[in-house]
């Protein structure tokens, strides 16, 4: 992003009498190699930023010249704006450097790296309670989007075939998703031509999936709902097993049978550890298939997604490509072709080392902070907590129209264990109070989220809320949403 909108650097840059010169003499002329700034990197040199350079210069150089320009980032770990895991341990981080040249896509080649590919698969599903006597398949993806991607085809192709045996018509696929969904999801539909159902969210849902909206939206050519494990704007579980209930209801009376494929971007690696409202793996029938990042509570680093199906039955053979590559026969059901390898080391390292007992610590942990936190948010009576992670379990407040001090009464102070409180991600989403907003008008809160800009935290602001906002129903492009994080995409909203 360019400093300023209304200057162009470049032109003005080339308008100065004393711009660096255009040619680029031999580095072996002017490179004093013992002291980087002594370089050719210095002034006086032009460095294109366009085109590539007609000689190169050396790796020292180049390093600190990036790593340089690099400073004008963000830091990762104060990036609250994303759940992506920012560190990992120095024997993580050596495996990683140890196979960074392994592409996860030549199977043939690496039969080591796939076998734990396979383990990674199968712990996963069995976190994620795969019923005994099912064999799960899935695989590892580049993040979330992806596997949600190849989770919502799948549940298309399925209902396309049904729709063909029956000689049905197909072209009118459509699926339920919340207004509160991650773009993920939305562009599952506009890419792959499906009509998105939005449900519009409230204070009353939780900014979540509202299920009594759900059986309105049915028809035949639904191929499925996403439910959403931890909403990324509140950190909510959306009602997984209550809308398996309104989906076997709705079969009753219809005959027909809609799956469910659970986005459990941040929350499939935090529910098995913390507990969350009821059922949401493969223990529901109707839960044909789910996502994860590994890059996010998988603690891994960013580039690795994980998708899981209740059985080989529930994704469509024509979505499977039989590969004849390098020599060997393999199997390929994934969007990309090469992907790192490296990625499904580190989350097997983390398997393996961490075990459950540690996962569940770093969760456990991480929910206590997130409860501080939001106590002490609420506290200063400056703002209300729209998460309810740190509220006794059944208890939610601190939407529209609830005051701070409503807010601190329903919380809890003081216990750790996380079935006490509200189920959800490690998240506090918090907005002015209405007490603040009476008294100080003017202050705007994007601003909070500037200031704290300025420390070095990122975190994303939306827009104040308005029931309306939430309310309106919403057309899968151009949705009000979507325009809300556009607008909002300064302050570091996704
Ligand atoms: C609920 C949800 N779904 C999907 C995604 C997309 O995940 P990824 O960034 O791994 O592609 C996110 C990312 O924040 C998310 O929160």
């Amino acid at each position: 992003m360019s400093l300023s909108k209304h200057v162009d650097p470049d032109e003005l840059m080339a308008s100065l009498p004393q711009r660096p010169t255009k040619h680029q003499p031999h580095p072996h002329k002017r490179a004093t190699h013992h002291y980087i700034y002594g370089s050719r990197y210095s002034a006086g040199t032009a460095i294109p930023k366009f085109e590539i350079p007609g000689q190169g210069t050396d790796a020292g150089s180049i390093h600190q010249l990036i790593k340089d320009e690099l400073d004008l980032d963000g830091r990762p770990n104060l990036n609250l704006a994303s759940f992506v895991n920012t560190y990992m341990e120095t024997h993580a981080d050596q495996l990683i450097m140890e196979n960074i040249a392994k592409n996860l896509s030549d199977a043939d080649e690496y039969p080591a790296l796939m076998a734990i590919h396979s383990r990674c698969v199968s712990m996963i599903s069995n976190l994620w309670n795969i019923p005994k006597g099912q064999t799960a398949i899935g695989t590892a993806t580049t993040g979330s989007s992806e596997a949600i991607h190849l989770g919502g085809l799948a549940m298309k192709r399925r209902w396309q075939e049904r729709r063909r045996a029956n000689g049905k018509p197909t072209d009118l696929p459509n699926i339920l998703m919340g207004a509160n969904a991650q773009v993920a999801l939305e562009k599952f539909a506009r890419y792959f031509d499906v009509e998105a159902r939005i449900i519009p969210v409230s204070e009353e849902s939780r900014w979540c999936l509202d299920s009594s909206r759900i059986r309105d939206n049915l028809d035949e050519n639904t191929i499925g709902i996403f439910v959403i494990l931890g909403s990324t704007y509140t950190g909510h579980f959306e009602p997984v097993e209550e809308t398996s209930r309104i989906l076997d209801k709705y079969e009753q009376e219809t005959g027909i049978s809609i799956p469910i494929h659970v986005d459990g971007a941040s929350g499939a690696m935090v529910a098995p550890f913390t507990g969350s409202q009821g059922k949401w793996g493969f223990e529901l029938p109707r839960v044909h298939s789910i996502n994860t990042s590994g890059h996010k509570y998988g603690l891994v680093y960013p580039g690795l997604g994980w998708i899981i199906w209740r059985g080989e039955e529930y994704l469509p053979k024509d979505l499977i490509f039989e590969l004849h590559y390098l020599g060997g026969t393999e199997q390929s059901y994934t969007l990309n072709f090469s992907r790192p390898g490296a990625q499904v080391l580190a989350q097997y390292f983390n398997f393996l080392h961490f075990g459950k007992e540690g996962y569940k610590t770093v969760m456990r942990n991480a929910l206590s902070n997130a409860r501080f936190l939001s106590n002490a948010i609420e506290a200063s009576g400056w703002y209300v907590c729209l998460s309810d992670i740190h509220r006794k379990r059944g208890i939610h407040g601190g939407g529209i129209g609830k005051g701070v001090k409503e807010g601190v009464k329903e919380a809890v102070l003081g216990d750790d264990n996380p079935h006490v409180y509200n189920p959800g991600l490690p998240v506090v989403a918090f907005r002015l109070s209405d007490e603040f907003k009476k008294e100080f008008p003017h202050v705007k809160q994007a601003s909070i989220s500037t200031l704290l800009r300025a420390k070095g935290y990122i975190i994303p602001s939306y827009r104040d809320s308005d029931e309306s906002r939430f309310s309106r129903p919403r057309k899968s492009s151009g949705s009000k949403l979507s325009e809300d994080r556009e607008e909002n995409s300064e302050h570091g909203t996704r």
